[in-house]
């Protein structure tokens, strides 16, 4: 694969040259520009995208798109949708566009249709989850299922978890689901604390089922169910019975099936995936399982279509109306021309209130690198840090660093036309005061308020500095009508190819994730330290002596 070093393009020298000359003034180029924010404004699939409070004129977009045709965009989002190995460090094929492609669609890749297999083990998902919802499927003492307990962390974890919580409205109303990642004992210790055992369900998700948090806390789960279920009585204290309770009340997701076997679980009862489907790109993979089961099948198959829905927007709409594309060479725009180090993510939506953290894995474990695909060092700044939650909320906490902080923070607003609970507060309808919110913030930071305004309001003067807000913060706004299962997977399937386009003009394999790997190694070799061996203490440096020999000297 050859890259192309984005700053020795022409569009690259050409946005230094504009990036020089701007002067960001949105009031003006609204004023100037009455077209401007329909000729700024994009859809995608059901998604409205206004880019028009952006910090970007005509020349700069049209540079953005040069930049985009100079790195090769085009040859690379084509090389991911064939399935050409473009994680080159894995020597893999990136293809979990094809999980979400309709049924009767072929992908031949290295000789081998990969369309049927996917539509059998979403097939097969779609049956348990029938089963589970329609109470057929039983615990050990022929109860119906009440609670789904995911067992994951990454993207075993985030994205079922983000759009559980997202789609809630669409749960089946006698199923709960929990979700348990981290190796913190307390997680799992809240979680089943109060769960009866005869109803529960676990999922243990893992794409390579050695992961040492989720095959802990599984370990753990299954000892709380055999435990919990002697101690009522559901169960006798034998081998056979321990057996006959992990068959019924544990069924596993992961391309590793040989280890689901050597766990316990039987390989009937396991919803496999592929390499090619990387682990942050794993919701519309059986990853979903549990989402499945909370939703139902017609729910997931919507879910599935708003991400192809995006997927073939990404794949056929020019560059210059290309949402994706556009969003994420905006992006680039601000890390490399504005030195903008993070971009925050604000749904106005409390049920997407897990969105920015399902995005941190999704956009840093993707982007957060320093060498190139071809093994060369990167030759700009990559990986700006996402973050955000859900508006007022975030308002009432870090706006003030957005609106008047010495850092340019790019924010993409989200919000939905509809709300699952229309309720009125009076006179006011509640869900329109949100989005009041929603459009007074943006406007607020693209058009500020000026010293001369704020004298207008009869503020003393030595007060007229702080109470200025300078404006020019640049946001996008995605609107969209509900929040349904499909408008959650065309959210997730853009920001997925924002991520990419991102990591192509980049130059980065935005599809491994080498720098986990140091800190789970080193745990390894620390864990003997902690508790008895003396010898590994030894060996550890004089920081992390200090802190175990403190740990050492505290527990009780
Ligand atoms: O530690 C990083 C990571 O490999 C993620 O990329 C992945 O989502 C997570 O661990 C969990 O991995 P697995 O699904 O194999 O348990």
């Amino acid at each position: 694969m050859t890259i192309v070093d984005p700053t020795t393009t022409t569009a690259w020298a050409t946005l230094t040259g504009l990036k020089t000359a701007y002067t960001p003034d949105l009031r003006a180029a609204f004023a100037g520009d009455p077209e401007r924010a329909a000729r700024f404004t994009r859809t995608c699939a059901d998604l409205y995208v206004d880019l028009s409070k952006n910090l970007v004129d005509d020349h700069i977009l049209e540079a953005l798109v040069a930049l985009a045709d100079e790195v090769g965009l085009g040859d690379r989002r084509d090389a991911m949708l064939s399935g050409e190995r473009i994680n080159v460090t894995e020597n893999r094929s990136v293809l979990h566009t094809a999980l979400r492609r309709p049924a009767g669609d072929s992908l031949v890749v290295d000789g081998t249709d990969v369309m049927p297999e996917v539509h059998e083990v979403l097939d097969k998902i779609y049956a348990f989850a029938d089963k589970v919802r329609d109470g057929e499927w039983v615990g050990v003492t022929g109860k119906p299922i009440e609670t789904v307990v995911n067992i994951g962390i990454g993207g075993s974890d985030l994205g079922p978890v983000m759009v559980y919580e997202a789609l809630k409205p669409y749960v089946h109303e006698r199923i709960q689901c929990r979700f348990i990642s981290n190796i913190d004992p307390t997680d799992s210790g809240e979680k089943l604390s109060d769960l009866d055992p005869e109803t529960t369900l676990f999922i243990v998700a893992s794409k390579t089922f050695t992961t040492l948090e989720t095959l802990t806390n599984a370990r753990m789960a299954r000892d709380w169910l055999w435990r919990r279920l002697i101690e009522q009585g559901a169960i006798e204290d034998t081998e056979e019975a321990r057996k006959g309770a992990v068959a019924k009340h544990f069924v596993a997701v992961s391309t590793a099936l040989d280890k689901v076997a050597d766990f316990g679980i039987d390989p009937a009862n396991a919803f496999g995936f592929w390499d090619w489907v990387g682990g942050r790109y794993s919701v519309d993979s059986a990853v979903g399982t549990v989402v499945c089961v909370a939703i139902g099948k017609e729910n997931f198959a919507d879910f599935l279509g708003g991400f192809h829905a995006v997927d073939e927007h990404f794949a056929t709409a020019p560059w210059a109306q290309n949402v994706p594309a556009l969003m994420g060479l905006l992006n680039v725009w601000y890390v490399n021309f504005f030195k903008a180090a993070s971009h925050a993510v604000l749904p106005y939506a409390q049920y997407l209130h897990r969105f920015a953290a399902y995005l941190q894995q999704l956009t840093m474990e993707s982007n957060g690198k320093g060498v190139r695909a071809d093994g060369e060092p990167v030759t700009t700044e990559t990986g700006e840090v996402f973050w955000g939650e859900p508006g007022t909320n975030g308002q009432h906490a870090f706006y003030q660093l957005i609106h008047q902080g010495t850092q340019l923070i790019p924010c993409d607003f989200i919000a939905m036309a509809n709300t699952a609970y229309p309720t009125k507060d009076g006179d006011a309808d509640v869900h329109e005061l949100l989005l009041a919110n929603f459009f007074a913030q943006t406007k607020a930071l693209a058009f500020g308020k000026t010293a001369d305004e704020v004298r207008a309001e009869g503020v003393a003067e030595e007060l007229v500095s702080a109470k200025v807000f300078e404006g020019n913060r640049p946001t996008t706004s995605i609107m969209a009508p509900a929040l349904t299962p499909s408008v959650v997977g065309q959210l997730i399937a853009l920001y997925e190819h924002i991520t990419f386009t991102q990591g192509v003009v980049w130059g980065i394999d935005s599809f491994d994730q080498w720098g986990v790997e140091l800190g789970k190694q080193l745990a390894m070799q620390i864990a003997p330290a902690i508790s008895k061996d003396d010898a590994a203490l030894e060996q550890q440096d004089a920081s992390t002596r200090g802190l175990i020999a403190y740990y050492r000297s505290q527990r009780s």
